[in-house]
């Protein structure tokens, strides 16, 4: 499959982790080679992907000050075809002004993720929320991005805003495609959740938004609280068909 996939946006708690994680495993489940890289210092990617431990570990954050070789940090998981790269001890330490310099300064992140997917993998990055500095950084290396958005009343607002940003990201790195939007935590029974997904739809250029939607579902929280990817945990749930049909969908678009 071969690119770098960026799941990110302006907002905290929209769903970015949990998009990312899912993906991954829906992808590897399928037999893609896949990476997940966790670039967000909070690292929350390893306690969805059961990977806790006792503590945050070596990761990504170790590998870029030096302290730690590439094959230190990969980990295998219940996938054979999905490996993850942790944040590492940044999410222990909170010292996320050294690490967003580090990052920064540093080329070896572009490396790390052009030479997994020049190796063939597909690479999906977690990121923190906003445009900082680290976004801006996996977004230099990305092919393509992916931004959820989460139907809830402030959408209504910050919808508009919220694409300019991106917009405004990508344009800075011309290999750099759009790939759309993922409405999250959508609500069927809900009519203000309706209308928030109409209204964003009514907002954006149709082609930039998924016409599949993660709908909110108990067993999605359930699943990272047992550290597992719902789409493995609990198959018929109907946020994990609705990522298991995303990756459908950008499994076609990124062969492109
Ligand atoms: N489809 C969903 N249904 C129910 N809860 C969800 C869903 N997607 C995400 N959540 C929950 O919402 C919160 C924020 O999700 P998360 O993926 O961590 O967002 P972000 O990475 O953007 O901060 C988490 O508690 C997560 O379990
Ligand atoms: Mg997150």
């Amino acid at each position: 499959m071969s690119r770098i996939l960026a799941v990110v946006s302006q907002k905290g708690g929209v769903g970015k982790t949990t998009t990312a994680i899912n993906i991954a495993a829906a992808f590897a489940r399928r037999g893609v080679k896949t990476l997940l890289v966790d670039m967000d210092p909070q690292g929350s990617v390893r306690f969805g992907v059961g990977l806790q431990g006792s503590g945050a570990g070596p990761g990504i954050a170790d590998y870029l000050t030096g302290a730690r070789e590439l094959t230190a940090i990969v980990r295998a998981t219940a996938l054979p075809f999905l490996r993850v790269l942790l944040a590492g001890t940044v999410a222990d330490s909170g010292d996320h002004a050294a690490y967003q310099a580090l990052v920064s300064s540093s080329t070896r992140l572009g490396e790390l993720l052009s030479r997994a997917r020049d190796r063939g993998y597909l690479v999906i990055v977690d990121t923190p929320p906003g445009l900082g500095p680290v976004v801006h950084r996996v977004l230099a290396a990305a092919d393509r991005v992916v931004v959820p958005l989460q139907c809830e009343p402030l959408a209504l607002q910050t919808t508009s805003q919220i694409l300019k940003g991106i917009r405004t990201a990508v344009a800075e790195h011309p290999k750099l495609k759009l790939e759309g939007i993922i409405l999250t935590m959508f609500e069927d029974q809900n009519a203000l959740s309706r209308r928030i997904a109409d209204y964003v739809r009514q907002q954006l250029p149709a082609d930039l938004v998924f016409d599949v939607m993660i709908p909110r579902t108990p067993a999605t929280v359930e699943a990272f609280a047992a550290g597992q990817p719902v789409v493995l945990r609990t198959p018929d749930d109907a946020a994990a068909a609705a990522y298991v049909a995303l990756a459908d969908v950008l499994q076609r678009r990124l062969a492109k």
